[in-house]
């Protein structure tokens, strides 16, 4: 077990007690992995003002508890890419409405033919296996009461290559299928499975990760864009989903600014698209 599985421990203890009357936030339980940056630790807050009661996940306690303050949610620490960390949240969530899977990333933009396995392998674990591992979970409890709902955060990379994004674009890719495959599974179940994929969105750490740090490159990637999508746009776009009624199923939700056409086709010039 890792540090950061230790405190998965201790911190489950100190949510149990909360969480086995779910739907103290009267649309029931949202489990937001992810959740102690970007486009989660949005999507937790607009949740919780939505009426759920939200448990948000990811390996960083410190940042996910000051989100879990505002927000007013519940904070568990969680490794996606550690089966023990994963089966400990599930004993501490008897009852899901919503499950949104956010923990996910990309690592490197160097080609195919030069990229470190390394890289994609984080970026399969995290992005793709760590969402089963959530899934598998947390099925039995998404199945209980009235029924779930798993809304994936994918990417428009899962759905058109382009040079640099091998690894991304085939982990989201990769994701995309999965929810899909999802879907045909639980058909006859009570589970909606919805896939948002956003496009280009400017969150805090997203290229900061993806460029190994390098402030200058991450940057770069939003210059001039006259308003990309910011992580509460994409959290609206969950709560949306989510707030549907439980019989209208979005399947796949892409969202992106309007100053980006496809992946590679983005206007870096003033737009005046407004407030
Ligand atoms: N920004 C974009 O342009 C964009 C566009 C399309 C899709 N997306 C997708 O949206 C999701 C969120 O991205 P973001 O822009 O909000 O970036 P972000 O701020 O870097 O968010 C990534 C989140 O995943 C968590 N995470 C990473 N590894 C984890 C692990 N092993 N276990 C649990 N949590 C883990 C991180 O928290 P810890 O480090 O604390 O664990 C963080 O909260 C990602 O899946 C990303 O691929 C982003």
């Amino acid at each position: 077990m890792t540090d950061q599985g230790t405190a998965t421990t201790s911190t489950a203890s100190s949510i149990r007690g909360s969480l086995t009357n779910s739907g103290t936030g009267g649309r029931g339980v949202a489990v937001v992995t992810g959740a102690s940056s970007g486009i989660g630790a949005a999507s937790a807050a607009a949740l919780a003002a939505a009426g759920f009661s939200v448990v948000l996940g990811a390996r960083r306690g410190d940042r996910l508890a000051e989100v879990a303050r505002r927000t007013g949610g519940r904070a568990f620490v969680l490794d996606v890419t550690d089966s023990d960390s994963v089966a400990s949240l599930a004993t501490e969530v008897p009852d899901v409405a919503l499950l949104v899977a956010c923990a996910g990333g990309a690592y490197g933009v160097d080609p195919v033919a030069q990229a470190d396995a390394a890289d994609w392998s984080r970026m399969y674990e995290v992005n793709v296996l760590g969402t089963q591992r959530v899934v598998r979970a947390l099925m039995p409890a998404l199945l209980t009461g009235d029924g779930g709902h798993v809304v994936t955060i994918g990417s428009t990379a899962g759905h058109s290559a382009y040079a640099g994004g091998g690894g991304y674009c085939g982990a989201k890719a990769a994701l995309s299928s999965l929810t899909r495959a999802l879907r045909l599974e639980l058909n006859g179940r009570p589970v909606r499975v919805t896939e948002i994929a956003p496009g280009m969105v400017a969150t805090e750490e997203f290229s900061l990760n993806r460029y190994g740090g390098d402030r200058a490159r991450a940057d770069a990637v939003y210059a001039g864009v006259e308003r990309p999508l910011t992580a509460g746009d994409v959290a609206a776009c969950v709560v949306f989903a989510a707030a549907l009624p439980s019989h209208v199923d979005v399947d796949l939700l892409v969202v992106r600014p309007v100053a980006q056409a496809d992946n590679v086709t983005v206007a870096r010039h003033p737009l005046r698209v407004g407030e």
